[in-house]
């Protein structure tokens, strides 16, 4: 899709669809939509006092120009109450309205800046959701069907501001939000892709790729050179599979030091069956995006590397499957990670903890700053805080702070979850350091507790992501199947921590 800035009037663009908004509560429509709406010879004010418009929020109304406008169509979105908007809402308006239009084989929409002037939304701010919401909304996984969609494709997307725009200013907003939807719908790709297409292999290969494309520095790692480094706990994890474990190293150069500013690790564990502690057969098929993790930190590296901040990054992907056989890690062993500590297998369905484990203490090793790492790591979890909110933990809150509000900026919900001292005692084992299962309750923060071990003294944040890295619905901007969260999140951290 095509996304374009365009500094006019919306009133004389040909499209086949324009859109316009219209707040819940007010009585007349104003600016833009006054214009429309007198084009139209009232239509939409007399839709309004019929109440057929009210003006809530994912509320849509067609009307058709016929010739009284160059459009064909006028679409008046809803955006809810003026008080209560939010960027969110706008990306998650546009995305429904998109959506819709495509059902009806429209091809061309132009839309105002949505909700600017209101809760401070700038032109520039609002271009950018714009494009977010168009190109995160219209998303579809359609690798494996072999027939034709049922609906049309959107292939221009005019963002029209009226004099107050700027339109290299624009350009750029359209640009960076085009970066960060491009790079959530990259990591839904991965994780919607069934495992025996990606495999850890095809997880390196795509890492590769990445590299070439967007000039990172790529290196994967072999199961000789895990074994050389003493990686017990991802080594366990990966010995019952015939897929051969990858720890994907991608390195990004923003700035001439030397430093890793920033370490991000990502879960990628490409088939979750549980392993011998293997899970129940119902849902099981999920288990294929237990490396959303993984997926979020390669992709954000994509995004990373067309935005170029002046900052080192390098995201670390312990990538295996953990399935059952003769050979498989079983409840009762004891495994030693990298870092020398020794873990007591309770469940060989604790797996994300085992290869992040090593994975944390390799990142260590490098000397990273600072560390991130995002895992689909607890039904915990996502018992918890469910497909809305995702799990944060860690040993330093302004690194926290930092992850919560770049979460805000891109509408991704994190909520932080407590690490009392106290928890650690779950922990315990009485053959090993540390057990890698710590009880029933507690398990989001109990698993936290198990990586804090490996990740060192350095500032440390976890993202639980189980509950919101896929979704069974379709709302606003979300489609059923993968999220992308939270990739915007790392790359708008990124983008702040480099300023
Ligand atoms: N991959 C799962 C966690 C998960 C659950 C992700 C649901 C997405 C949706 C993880 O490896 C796992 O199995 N965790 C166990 C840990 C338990 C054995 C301590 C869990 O949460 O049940
Ligand atoms: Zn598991
Ligand atoms: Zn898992």
């Amino acid at each position: 899709m095509e996304i374009k800035a365009i500094i006019g009037d919306i009133t004389q663009i040909k499209a086949g669809a324009i859109l316009v908004s219209f707040f819940q509560g007010m009585k007349n429509p104003d600016g833009d939509t006054a214009r429309v709406n007198k084009a139209l010879d009232g239509a939409i004010s007399q839709l309004i006092s019929q109440d057929e418009i009210k003006g809530k929020s994912g509320e849509l109304t067609v009307i058709h120009s016929l010739g009284r406008l160059p459009a064909e169509r006028v679409v008046v979105v809803g955006l809810g109450k003026p008080a209560k908007l939010t960027l969110d809402r706008v990306r998650g308006s546009v995305a429904e309205a998109c959506r819709f239009l495509r059902q009806k084989y429209v091809s061309d929409i132009a839309t105002v800046a949505q909700g600017t002037g209101t809760a401070g939304i700038s032109v520039k701010s609002s271009a950018q959701a714009i494009t977010e919401g168009a190109l995160l909304g219209l998303y579809a996984f359609r690798q494996h069907i072999t027939e034709a969609a049922e609906y049309g494709e959107i292939k221009k997307l005019f963002i029209v501001a009226g004099d107050k725009g700027n339109l290299p200013s624009l350009e750029q907003s359209i640009n960076k939000g085009m970066i960060l939807a491009e790079a959530a719908n990259l990591a839904r790709d991965m994780v919607n892709e069934p495992a025996n297409y990606m495999t850890p292999s095809h997880m390196a290969e795509m890492a590769t790729r990445l590299a070439k494309d967007y000039r990172l520095e790529v290196s994967i790692m072999e199961r000789t050179q895990m074994q050389a480094l003493g990686m017990g706990a991802l080594l366990g994890v990966a010995q019952g599979s015939q897929q051969p474990p990858k720890l994907i190293v991608l390195n990004y150069r923003g700035s001439d030091t030397k430093e890793i500013n920033l370490a991000l690790v990502g879960k990628g564990i490409t088939f979750d069956s549980g392993g011998i502690s293997i899970k129940p057969s119902e849902g099981m098929g999920e288990m294929k995006g237990d490396m959303a993790g993984g997926a979020a930190v390669m992709a954000a590296l994509s995004a990373i590397a067309r935005l170029k901040p002046k900052i080192n990054i390098t995201a670390v992907i312990p990538a295996t499957e953990n399935l059952p056989s003769g050979i498989a890690l079983k409840p009762g062993d004891v495994v030693t990670a990298m870092n020398g500590k020794t873990v007591e297998i309770i469940s060989t369905d604790a797996e994300g903890r085992l290869a992040l484990a090593d994975a944390l203490a390799y990142t260590q090793k490098l000397g990273a700053k600072r560390i991130v790492d995002v895992a689909t790591l607890t039904g915990s979890c996502r018992v918890a805080l469910g497909d809305v909110y995702t799990g944060v933990l860690g040993n330093n809150q302004k690194l926290i702070d930092g992850v919560i509000n770049a979460g805000r900026e891109s509408g991704e919900l994190i909520w932080q979850l407590p690490m009392h001292e106290q928890y650690k005692e779950q922990n315990k084992s009485d053959v090993a350091d540390i057990k890698n299962v710590g009880g029933k309750y507690a398990g989001a923060i109990t698993a936290a507790q198990f990586l804090a071990e490996f990740a060192g003294d350095a500032p440390w944040v976890h993202l639980d992501i189980a509950g919101t890295s896929m979704t069974d619905k379709e709302r606003a901007y979300q489609v059923k199947g993968a999220t992308g969260v939270p990739v915007r999140t790392l790359v708008n951290l990124v983008l702040s921590l480099s300023k």
